[in-house]
Formats: C-alpha cells, structure tokens, sequence
C-alpha cells in the first residue's frame, strides 16, 4: 500500500511554501544535510520562498550540500535553459551557496561519463541523499529516468523520451534539439531519505492520475514513489 503523504493545496503558492518549509524543516534538523533539487518551472516558487524563509529564519545553510539531479547533454551553467542556471538564478546566488558546496553534472564536459562516474563515486562515499525534491514530467519522468528506465540504475548519460524533448523546448529561447540527458538513476533517487514532489498545472494531470492509483509501474516512473517510506507528495493539478 502507497505510504505517500498528500498534502493539499490552495494554490501554487501554497505548494510552494509547504515545499519550502519541508526543505527547510530538513535544514534545521540537520544543517549538513545532502540534498537534492530538481529544476525546472514547478520549483521556481520553491525556490522563492526557502530564499524568503531563509533570510527571515535566519537559517543556516553553509553545511548543505546540493547534489545535481540531472543536465541537458551539451549545456552547462552559462546556457540560459540549463538545469544549472535555474538553481544558480533562482537558489544558489540568492543563498550565496559556495561553489564547493554543489555537486553538479557538467552537461558540457568532454567526458561525460566521467560526470557519472564522478556523482557514482560521490554517493558512493557520503550518501544516500537526506532529501530529494522532485519534479514530474508530464510523461512522468523523474529527473531524466523516462518511462521503462531501470530501477536498478546509478547515475547514467539517457536517450530523451520524445515528450521531454518536445516539453523541454519551453526552457530555451533558441531551439536546441537536445537528444539526451545525464541524470541520478532511480536508484540513487528513491533511495533518499525523504522525497518531496510537486506538480502544478493540467500537463501533470495524467502522471498524477497514475500516481495516485498508488501502483508502482515503471511505464510512469513516478509512481515509483508509491513504494517510498517517507514521500510527500504536493500538488497543484
Ligand atoms: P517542469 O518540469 O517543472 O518544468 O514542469 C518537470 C519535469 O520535467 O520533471
């Protein structure tokens, strides 16, 4: 049976708050916490209030570590749509978070395997992440674990799913056609301490309706989550 916790919501905001506060709850209770934040559209409004809460709580976070979800083969931080600039814009340079406290996929690098091996050997040696915040594709993918990925996968270079290439034109101004991904494996992924995922809009309707059937099928790898022992689950859909 789903052990998921649903939590209402009014609205975007709100979700994003809830999100926040759940982050940072974390935070508290352990300042050095491991943890790792999709990117994306959904957690920019996460993203805005864990800034506010954190200047307001006067919250520490120069112990965390933040672990990359995934990248955009071919992009690294200084292209406008990459995972990277998101949480530079939106987290890291709000927080002043220190280069040595993010572990992040060059999506760029000539070796990209390297880039696997390097986040293998990370989480190897100092995980399983305290906490992972999770988007949701609208093919329900987790970070780029697309539908029929394996379960039992570290962190890997992946073939795009048609839908995320098509979805993903929506964060570039420039077309890119962008065929594969690097992200943690599902393994790495559901075996974080705790999972938050959000989800906000009529796109996310029909993964969150798989979702909520509380079965895991790797079709939608979402679903996944219905077997972790602590997950959250916040909605907007
Ligand atoms: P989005 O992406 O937040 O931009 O909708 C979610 C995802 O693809 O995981």
């Amino acid at each position: 049976m789903s052990k998921i916790t649903y939590l209402a919501t009014k609205d975007y905001q709100d979700l994003s708050q809830q999100a926040a506060s759940l982050i940072i709850a974390e935070i508290v209770s352990n300042p050095k916490a491991m943890i790792c934040l999709a990117a994306g559209d959904t957690p920019i409004g996460t993203f805005g209030e864990l800034v506010r809460m954190a200047k307001d709580q006067a919250v520490d976070f120069s112990l965390v570590t933040f672990v990359s979800l995934d990248e955009w083969v071919g992009l690294d931080g200084q292209n406008e749509g990459s995972c990277r600039s998101y949480l530079d814009k939106y987290l890291y340079k709000p927080l002043n978070i220190k280069a040595e406290q993010i572990k992040f996929f060059d999506g760029k690098a000539l070796d990209i395997m390297g880039e696997c091996e390097k986040m293998n050997a990370f989480l190897a040696e100092f995980g399983p992440l305290n906490l992972c915040l999770l988007g949701i594709g609208v093919n329900g993918h987790l970070g780029f674990n697309e539908p029929y990925s394996a379960f039992d996968q570290n962190a890997y270079v992946c073939d795009l799913d048609e839908i995320t290439q098509t979805v993903g034109n929506k964060y570039f101004k420039t077309a890119y056609n962008i065929k594969q991904g690097i992200t943690l494996g599902l393994q790495q992924i559901l075996s974080a301490d705790k999972i938050i995922t959000i989800a906000n809009g009529d796109s996310k309707q029909a993964a969150v309706t798989a979702l909520r059937a509380g079965v895991a099928d790797i079709a939608c790898p979402v679903t996944l989550l219905n077997e972790h022992q602590d997950c959250y689950a916040i909605l907007f859909v």
